[in-house]
C-alpha cells in the first residue's frame, strides 16, 4: 500500500499542454526576453553562488525589492515564484479545514493550492461586468479572500472602491495578486501599507522577464510578513536567481518598464485586429488578451498545427469557450492573427 494523505487522493497535477510551437503565447512571461543587466549577471555568475548556501531569507534581493516598490525591507519577503508565497501564506494564516474565497474565473493554482493545503474552496462568480462580488466573497465566511487584478484569465482589473469595500469588511485577510501591475494603468499596493490584513503578491516572471529563475515577493505589514517567512523557510531561491534578480531591479528597471509600455501598445493593436476579424476581446490590463470564441480548444489545436500555441479555456464562467494570448514582439502577433485566421475557416 503506498502511504498517502487521504486529502490528497484526486490531487491532479497541473500541467498545460506543452507542445513545442515556434510562437509561444501560452504563459504570459515576458516574450521580449529580459533585462540585458540580468542576462550579465548570469554570465558572471562566480561557483560560490553554486557550492555555498544563499544568506538565508535573501536580506540583498529584499534590499533591492525596497527600492523598486518604496516599502521598507521589514515589509518584504520573497519566494520561488509568486506561486510559492501564496502557497506560503496559505499555510501561514490558516489550519486545515479553514476556508478560502476565489472570484471565478480568476487564478487557477488556486484550488490547487487550497487543496494541497486542505483548504476548502469557495469559487465566487464575477459578475457581469467582471467585478468582483464582493457580497458573494463576504458572504462565503472565507478567513482569506483572493483577488487578482490584472486578473488571470481575463485580464480585467477590480475597481478601487469595490476593492476597498472587500478589504474593510473582510473577517480576514485579502491576498491581492499583482503578478501583472506593471501593465496595468493603477496598483493597490498602498493598501498593503494602509490596511492591517492585506498582502499582495508580485512577481519577477512576467514584465521581468525570469519566469524560469523562479523569484517572487510579497508585501506587507512586518507582522505579516514574518507569518509568511515561517511558512516559507530560509533558502528558496538559488543563489544564482537572486543575483539576476538583484541586477533586474537595479540596472533592469528601465529596460523593464520600457518593454512593459511595448507590450501595452501591442495590446491595443492586438484588440484592433482581433475586432477587425469580428471578435470580442475582454479589456485587458495585462500581458494577454481573452477572446470569447465558441470552440476555442479546437481552434487552439488548429493554431499549434500552424506553429503558434495561445492558452484554450473551456466553458469558463461568464466567458464561455476563451483563447488567451501573450502580447509581445509585433511579428509573433502577425503570425497568431494569421494562424487564427487560418484555423477559425
Ligand atoms: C495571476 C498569477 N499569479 C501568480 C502567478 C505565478 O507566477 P510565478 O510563480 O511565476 O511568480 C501567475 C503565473 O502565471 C499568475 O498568472
Amino acid at each position: 500500500m503506498t502511504p498517502r494523505r487521504a486529502s490528497y487522493e484526486g490531487i491532479s497535477l497541473y500541467s498545460p499542454p506543452a507542445v513545442p510551437c515556434r510562437v509561444d503565447l501560452s504563459d504570459n512571461t515576458n516574450l521580449f526576453g529580459m533585462p540585458p543587466a540580468a542576462e550579465q549577471a548570469l554570465r558572471d555568475f562566480t561557483p560560490s553562488l553554486i557550492t555555498r548556501y544563499p544568506v538565508s531569507y535573501a536580506p540583498e534581493l529584499k534590499k533591492a525589492l525596497s527600492a523598486y516598490s518604496g516599502f521598507e525591507a521589514s515589509w518584504l519577503t520573497t519566494g520561488c515564484g509568486s506561486d510559492d508565497l501564496i502557497d506560503c501564506a496559505l499555510r501561514a494564516f490558516l489550519e486545515p479545514g479553514e476556508r478560502i474565497a476565489v472570484p471565478e474565473p480568476s487564478f487557477s493554482m488556486m484550488s490547487y493550492f487550497a487543496k494541497v493545503n486542505g483548504l476548502q474552496y469557495t469559487p465566487v462568480p464575477l459578475r457581469s461586468d467582471f467585478e468582483i462580488d464582493v457580497d458573494g466573497l463576504l458572504a462565503t465566511g472565507a478567513r482569506l479572500i483572493y483577488v487578482c487584478s490584472p486578473n488571470n484569465p481575463t485580464g480585467t482589473v477590480v475597481s478601487r472602491a469595490v476593492l476597498e469595500r472587500l478589504v474593510d469588511a473582510a473577517p480576514g485577510i485579502v491576498l491581492l495578486d499583482e503578478a501583472y501591475t506593471e501593465f496595468a494603468s493603477a496598483s493597490h499596493v498602498d493598501l498593503a501599507r494602509s490596511r492591517p490584513n492585506v498582502i499582495v503578491t508580485r512577481t519577477l516572471s512576467k514584465a521581468f522577464g525570469l519566469a524560469g529563475m523562479r523569484v517572487g515577493y510579497a508585501i506587507g505589514r512586518p507582522e505579516l510578513v514574518a507569518e509568511i517567512e515561517k511558512a516559507r523557510g530560509p533558502y528558496k531561491h538559488s543563489g544564482l536567481a537572486e543575483r539576476m534578480a538583484i541586477a533586474a531591479l537595479t540596472e533592469g528597471v528601465s529596460w523593464v518598464k520600457a518593454r512593459a509600455e511595448d507590450a501595452k501598445e501591442i495590446r491595443k493593436r492586438l484588440v484592433a485586429e482581433l475586432k477587425a476579424q469580428g471578435l470580442e476581446p475582454l479589456p485587458s490590463e495585462a500581458n494577454f488578451v481573452l477572446v470569447p470564441l465558441p470552440g476555442a480548444p479546437q481552434v487552439a489545436a488548429r493554431m499549434r498545427e500552424r506553429d503558434v500555441n495561445v492558452r484554450a479555456f473551456q466553458g469558463l464562467a461568464g466567458v464561455g469557450d476563451a483563447l488567451r494570448i501573450g502580447c509581445g514582439p509585433w511579428p509573433l502577433m502577425e503570425a497568431a492573427l494569421q494562424a487564427l485566421r487560418e484555423a477559425r475557416r
